[in-house]
């Protein structure tokens, strides 16, 4: 019988899903990311591991796992698997596309919002009892109407996320490494490099997923092109943008704001960040409705399943694509 251990419990409908499968199954017992020695520790007779996005599915772990037939992750992004590793052993690896596309799309409106009209800091002067009436100056924002929306990245959730922001009367620069022509014809987007987009949008917004290509993608050199005006959105990866860098720019003020999902040492983040109003911060929650979570987690499941019963899994990802 497959053996297959799960690094955390998932929703109710993967378990269930888990549950019509024969095979035995064992869920690590503690509600916190598992460590790369836990790992290993209960890989040693596994056949099929599901993971998290939190944990270091490493070549240390692969090596543990000397049944391993698949790995299976609870999410979009596999940065934190050694795909080549795994390839190099005939071990599948899947991810959760698709199902996650909305939910992360719709957050990401939900930071640039907050930004553009100050939502938190706004909540925060209510709160403190500083509302002492109507002004015409009281926490002015930045209206989105003909503003220019930038993607770094125009895969499933830029798309989306772009798509989603039809009604604001915006215009939208992406940049991708393959033309977009659902974005093209649905919006009249317009593909730029990079730098062009940098310069010219008020608010970027990255979509792309983590490698070596992208990593700090966004640094000193990026930050320093864009407007004194412009607001930042990241709900891909942390690590895609300098956050050292990004922090200078944020504290000197030469960026308006930036509205946060990820950071680069996750769940660390600085306390120099924590520390600026100008920015809106969240604890990585892009897929995180009842929705999202539920499919992530039967598609996981069914992922694993498909692998162990010798079919090709309906999602399996090899190594990353690159911007
Ligand atoms: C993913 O699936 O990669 C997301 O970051 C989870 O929210």
């Amino acid at each position: 019988m497959a053996r297959i251990f799960l690094s955390r419990k998932i929703p109710e409908a993967g378990m269930k899903r888990l549950g019509e499968f024969t095979g035995d199954f064992l869920v690590f017992p503690h509600d916190r990311p598992i460590t790369e020695n836990e790992l290993i520790e209960n890989i040693d007779d596994v056949e099929g591991l599901l993971c998290l996005l939190t944990d270091p599915v490493t070549r240390r772990v692969i090596e543990a796992g000397k049944r391993l037939k698949i790995i299976a992750n609870y999410a979009v992004g596999y940065e934190n698997i050694d795909v080549k590793s795994a390839n190099e052993r005939g071990i599948l690896v899947t991810n959760t596309p698709g199902v996650l596309t909305d939910a992360t799309a719709e957050l990401a409106w939900a930071l640039l919002f907050a930004c553009a009209r100050r939502i938190v800091e706004a909540d925060r002067f209510t709160r403190e009892k500083r509302f002492n009436g109507w002004s015409p100056t009281l926490l002015l924002g930045t209206e989105l109407k003909d503003k220019i929306l930038g993607l770094i990245g125009a895969g499933r959730i830029g798309t989306a996320f772009a798509l989603k922001g039809r009604g604001f009367g915006m215009r939208v620069l992406y940049c991708d490494n393959h033309e977009n022509e659902v974005l093209q014809k649905a919006i009249g987007a317009e593909m730029v490099k990079m730098e062009e987009l940098l310069k010219r949008a008020d608010f970027i917004s990255s979509h792309v997923p983590l490698t070596e290509k992208t990593y700090h993608l966004m640094g000193k050199r990026e930050l320093a092109l864009l407007k004194p005006s412009a607001y930042l959105i990241n709900t891909s990866r942390g690590a895609v943008i300098d956050e050292k860098a990004l922090i200078r720019a944020l504290k000197e003020g030469r960026i308006r704001g930036a509205g946060l999902d990820v950071y680069e040492n996750e769940p660390k983040i600085s306390h120099e960040l924590l520390g600026l109003s100008n920015v809106v911060l969240l604890p990585h929650i892009g897929s995180a409705t009842h929705v999202a979570r539920d499919k992530m987690a039967e598609t996981a499941v069914e992922n694993l399943i498909a692998g162990l019963n010798g079919k090709t899994p309906p999602n399996l990802v090899t190594i990353p694509k690159t911007l």
